[in-house]
Parts: C-alpha cells; structure tokens; sequence
C-alpha cells in the first residue's frame, strides 16, 4: 500500500537483513561472516568455507571433521536418479541437466523438504553439498560419452569432483595436488556474494516455502545467463573468438565501446563493484601461477591481459568505472585443468553452492521473511469496453 518506488534491477533496494556476507564496493572489499576473502583464500578450505557460511563461524576440528564426514557418507546418487543423465542429448548444456537433476532430488529424497524441520533442514544441506558435485561431474561424462564412477568416500569432496570428472573405470586416477587446490581456491571465491542475481533468486523461490532443492535449482538456472555466471564461459568464447579471426584485441575494444551489436568486454564490469574486485586480484595472480605448471593456453591469457591493460587505461571504462571482475580469469585456470568451457558455469555453481544454501536458511529463520512480491508501474491500456459482437 501507499507510494511504489521504482527501482528497476533492484539498484538500491535492500529486500532483506544478512548476516552472511559483507561487501564494500566502492572499497573493494568483501569478507565472509567477518573474514577478509584473501585471509580465507590464502589459508582455509572449500569445506570450512561452506561450514563458515552455512553455521555462522568457523568450525573447531571436530566439526570440520564431522561436517566432512556426513557429506562423504551423503555422495551416492539414487541409481534411478542416474538414469536422467541418458535422457538429456548428448550436446546438451550441462547447467540445464544440473537444474533438472537437483530439482529432481525434491522427488528422490521426500523425507527432507520441510523447511521448518531443522532435522530435515539439515540432511538436505548435506545432502545437497554431497550429491551436487557428483551430478556435476556427471553431467560432464555424459556429455563425453563415458561411464558414470561411483564416488569413492575416501576422497573429500574436491578430490571427488576430479575424480568422478575426470577419472577412468579401467585406471587409476592421478590426483593432481595443483589442480586441486586450485579448484579449491575458486570454489571459495565464489562461496557467496550476498545478494546476487542466483541468491536473490534462491530467496524469492524460498520465500513462498519451497523446499532448498527447487529453491536451489532456480538459483542455478538464474546463474546459467550470460551476465551472471555465464560470464565466465562468455570470456574463452570472447578470447577465442579474437584468436581466431584476425582481429586484435584493440579492435574488439572499438566494437565494445561502439556498443556495436550488444557486444561487451565479457568478464568486466559489476553492480557492486565500482574501484576493483577483490575477486579478481586474486584469480589473476593464481591464473599466472597455475597455467605456468599445468601449461595453459598462453596466446589466450595474453589476449586477456592485453584487453584488460587496454581496458584498464581507456575512457570509456574508466568513466563507467568497469574492472576485471572474478570471471574474467577463471576460464583460463579451468580450462588448463582440462575442464571444457560448458563446464565453467558448473564449477561456480559448485561453488556458489554453500551461499545459497546458508542465505535459505537464514530466510527461513528470519521472523522477518515475508513472500517475496515486487509492485509494479502499470503501463499499459486504461479500462476498455468488450466489443458485442
Ligand atoms: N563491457 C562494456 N560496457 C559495459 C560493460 C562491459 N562488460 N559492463 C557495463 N558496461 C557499460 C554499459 O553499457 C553502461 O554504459 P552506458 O552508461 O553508456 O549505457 C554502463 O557500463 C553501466 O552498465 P550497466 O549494464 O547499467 O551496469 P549493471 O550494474 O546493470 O551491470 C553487469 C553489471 C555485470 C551485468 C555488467 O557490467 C556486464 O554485463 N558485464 C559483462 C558480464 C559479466 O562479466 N558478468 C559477470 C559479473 S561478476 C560475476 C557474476 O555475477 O556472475
């Protein structure tokens, strides 16, 4: 009731109080429950991350090693939930079998959709953080057309995912402590980013009393666009597509700031970030370090690095205040882990995972949390008479 504001994109409306994760854009600063990112980035892990975000604090060992336990207890899929990964073509985006498979798990796993359940509540969280890598990796060989692995508990989670991603029936497969702690390093850096399109979406869903699977898959369609999450599989398309053709890199930027065809300088640019991303600091530095061991695609990291020195220095994005944001490196690093570009929006749902699931939960707490139900500014016809005919 009374005066509606009109806030298109949600610039500066707060829809709700968090206590999750706090970004200062203008400073670049982002920290989880308190944590500065590069503190977390340099010294914890993936796993204690996700515990940090779901609980609040960070865990004392024993909770760590108990966290870490139920979700390895938690990773086999229901074998007729596999049967879903032959009905989707073989070409198929694995974002979309993602979203359907973990929508899915509202139908295999009945005994723990009640959001007001804190026992149940708290086996779909495990399960989730369990059963999501698994899918993903799952989604990915059958896009490749080879078997589906059965988790090997053993393994932590991150071990798993590579495994299950990338491991053999016939052969044993050779961790590679780089890549893991590489892709463990990502995975946090993408754990949460209060609320971004995916989340809010999360919360919107949520807020009507879904249960986390369908509000979680909603969040991982929401990321699958091109603006969001997407990105990061935009950029290798973007650098490629320079490598390819005989364009230099000025030459793109010119089609960029000429607006030309929508085009945009994929991997810059965000809402909230208006000086740096604090993100993308450290991906970069990781990107340099990594693709020197596993030997990535320098021509392309070049590329990247040329537009960005450009970018960096050019009116246009200086005025608009656009910097490199997390996405713009990722794709180098995932792809030199041998991940195809159809996977790297996977990867940061993995990672995103932790966020959406401890910003439910905090809906879901909040007495203050009420259906989500944006207004509107009517703009179209006034009262008309049905025509007798
Ligand atoms: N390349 C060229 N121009 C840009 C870009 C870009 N990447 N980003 C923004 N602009 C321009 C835009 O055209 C507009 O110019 P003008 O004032 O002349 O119309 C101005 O900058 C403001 O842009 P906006 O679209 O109003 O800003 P926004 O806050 O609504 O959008 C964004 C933020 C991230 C969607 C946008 O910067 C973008 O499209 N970036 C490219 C996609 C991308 O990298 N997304 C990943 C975001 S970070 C991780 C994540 O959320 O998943």
């Amino acid at each position: 009731t009374g005066a509606v504001t009109f806030d298109p994109g949600f610039m500066n409306t707060a829809a709700t109080t968090s206590a999750i994760t706090y970004i200062d854009g203008d400073a670049g600063i982002l920290r989880y429950r308190g944590y500065p990112i590069d503190q977390l980035a340099e010294n914890s892990s993936f796993l204690e991350v996700s515990y940090l975000l779901i609980y609040g604090n960070l865990p004392t060992p024993s909770e760590l090693e108990n966290f870490d336990r139920r979700i390895r207890r938690h990773t086999l899929l229901h074998e007729e939930l596999k049967g879903f990964f032959g009905g989707f073509p073989r070409d198929a985006h694995p974002m979309p079998v993602l979203s359907s498979a973990v929508s899915a798990l509202s139908t295999f796993y009945q005994d723990s959709l009640d959001p007001f359940d804190d026992e149940q509540v708290e086996l779909s969280t495990i399960r989730l953080m369990a059963k999501m890598p698994v899918i993903a990796a799952y989604a990915h060989k059958k896009s490749i057309g080879q078997a589906l692995l059965y988790p090997d508990n053993s393994m932590n989670l991150v071990e798993n995912f590579m495994r299950l991603s990338f491991g053999l029936p016939a052969e044993p497969y050779e961790m590679d402590p780089t890549m893991v702690k590489a892709l463990d390093l990502l995975l946090i850096l993408h754990a949460d980013h209060e609320q971004n399109c995916s989340t809010s979406t999360v919360r919107l869903v949520g807020s009507s009393n879904a249960n986390m699977f369908a509000s979680v898959s909603a969040g991982i369609n929401a990321l699958f666009g091109p603006l969001h999450g997407g990105a990061n599989e935009a950029v290798l398309n973007m650098l490629r597509q320079i490598q390819s053709s005989d364009m230099q890199p000025e030459d793109f930027m010119e089609k960029v700031k000429n607006k030309e065809a929508g085009v945009r300088l994929m991997g810059f640019g965000h809402r909230v970030y208006k000086n740096y991303d604090p993100r993308a600091r450290i991906v970069k530095a990781t990107a340099h370090e990594i693709l020197s061991k596993l030997g990535g695609n320098d021509e392309l990291l070049d590329i990247a690095m040329r537009l960005e020195e450009k970018a960096l220095a050019d009116d246009y994005f200086i005025e608009r205040k656009l910097y490199p944001n997390v996405d713009f490196y990722t794709g180098l690093i995932y792809k030199a882990m041998g991940f195809p570009e159809k996977m790297f929006t996977v990867l940061f749902a993995i990672g995103r995972l932790p966020g959406w699931i401890a910003q439910w939960r905090e809906m879901m707490k909040d007495p203050q949390t009420k259906i989500g139900r944006p207004r509107q500014l009517y703009t179209g016809e006034g009262e008309r008479q049905y025509p007798m005919r």
